[in-house]
């Protein structure tokens, strides 16, 4: 039974990586599960400067979701390179990382890659483009507009040959149309989805149970709208998709992969309990040797049975 697989240049011993800003560095989750155990991990979104991120409480159930807005807390490029990722060089050598950039506005991105571009010992970027543009548009985030999206992927792919991740949102009019977008931009690989924006109010104090007010939604309440966006991407594009959003298990993974991914991302589970991951890839290749299937590359893009649904718009009603 086959589940590695060779992309962007590198192997990936099994399909299942962390997702970004849900194991930090993975210092912390060291101690609880083999990480070696996982095809990579995607770090906490690096900004330029140290962030503090939001008030309390950042993190708050949301009937089978979760609701967060932690704002991109993180140590900033200048101590991720000189602290983080010696760190992970020397600790997480045999599996996959994609550094996780953000900013609020493109030369941040650009200055944020610059800094890691001198670093080097990674594999790759992943750019979360759910961070709101502060130069244009009035805050609205990279990935919902066309143009800024192409701005920042194709900025970013000027200065390094490392492969490229970009991590799109899914509350856009066209996920297929922002997929096919970030690949001309420069792309090596998208990421789909983060969270999608949401709101949970206590009714006895009529305020938002968020310190921030308004967070990203995600868990089980997501997984339907992320196989649904890698299904759309996966008839737009040809590079490889990187399915993320309620996985709990492997059958949500296959999920994924049958809607076209090639790698998938456990987040939220991971706050449930820490080896779910660990325990998703394991699941996978048992599915496999137990359906008979020799190679996971015979799951990626299976289904193709949307006949029903073509012609109608979006194929719901
Ligand atoms: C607490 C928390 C922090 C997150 N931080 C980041 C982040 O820093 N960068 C990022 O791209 N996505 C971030 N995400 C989004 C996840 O990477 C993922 O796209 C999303 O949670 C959907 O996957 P899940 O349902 O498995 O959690 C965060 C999610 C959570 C729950």
């Amino acid at each position: 039974m086959q589940i590695e697989q060779n992309l962007f240049g590198a192997d990936f011993r099994n399909p299942v990586l962390l997702a970004g800003g849900t194991c930090g560095f993975g210092e912390e989750l060291v101690e609880v599960i083999d990480l070696d155990t996982l095809g990579g991990i995607v770090t906490k979104s690096v900004t330029y400067e140290p962030r503090k991120g939001n008030a309390a409480p950042r993190v708050v159930e949301a009937g089978n979701a979760m609701l967060n807005s932690v704002g991109l807390a993180n140590p900033g490029v200048e101590m991720v390179c000189s602290q983080k990722i010696p760190w992970m060089k020397e600790n997480l050598s045999s599996i996959q990382v994609f550094v996780s950039v953000a900013g609020h506005v493109i030369d941040e991105y650009c200055s944020v890659v610059k800094r890691l571009e001198k670093t080097g010992g990674f594999l790759g970027y992943e750019l979360n483009l759910s961070c709101p543009n502060d130069v244009k548009l009035g805050g609205l985030p990279f990935a919902l507009d066309q143009e800024a999206l192409s701005e920042v992927v194709s900025s970013v792919r000027k200065l390094t040959e490392r492969p490229i991740l970009v991590k799109l949102a899914p509350n856009v009019p066209d996920i297929g149309l922002a997929s096919e977008t970030a690949e001309a931009s420069g792309a090596d690989g998208l990421t789909l989805i983060n969270t999608m924006p949401g709101l949970t109010i206590n009714v006895d104090s009529q305020e938002a149970e968020l310190g921030a007010g308004q967070g990203g939604v995600s868990g089980p309440a997501l997984r339907a709208v992320g196989v649904h966006a890698v299904h759309c991407a996966s008839k737009k594009t040809t590079i490889p998709l990187v399915g993320v959003g309620g996985i709990m298990n492997e059958y949500d993974a296959i999920q994924y992969l049958l809607a076209g991914a090639s790698l998938v991302q456990v987040g939220t589970a991971t706050f449930a309990d820490p080896r779910s991951a660990q325990e998703t890839a394991q699941g996978i290749e048992r599915f496999c040797e137990n359906q008979g299937i020799d190679s996971i590359s015979d799951l990626i893009g299976a289904y193709r049975k949307d006949k029903k649904t073509e012609g109608l718009l979006g194929g719901v009603d």
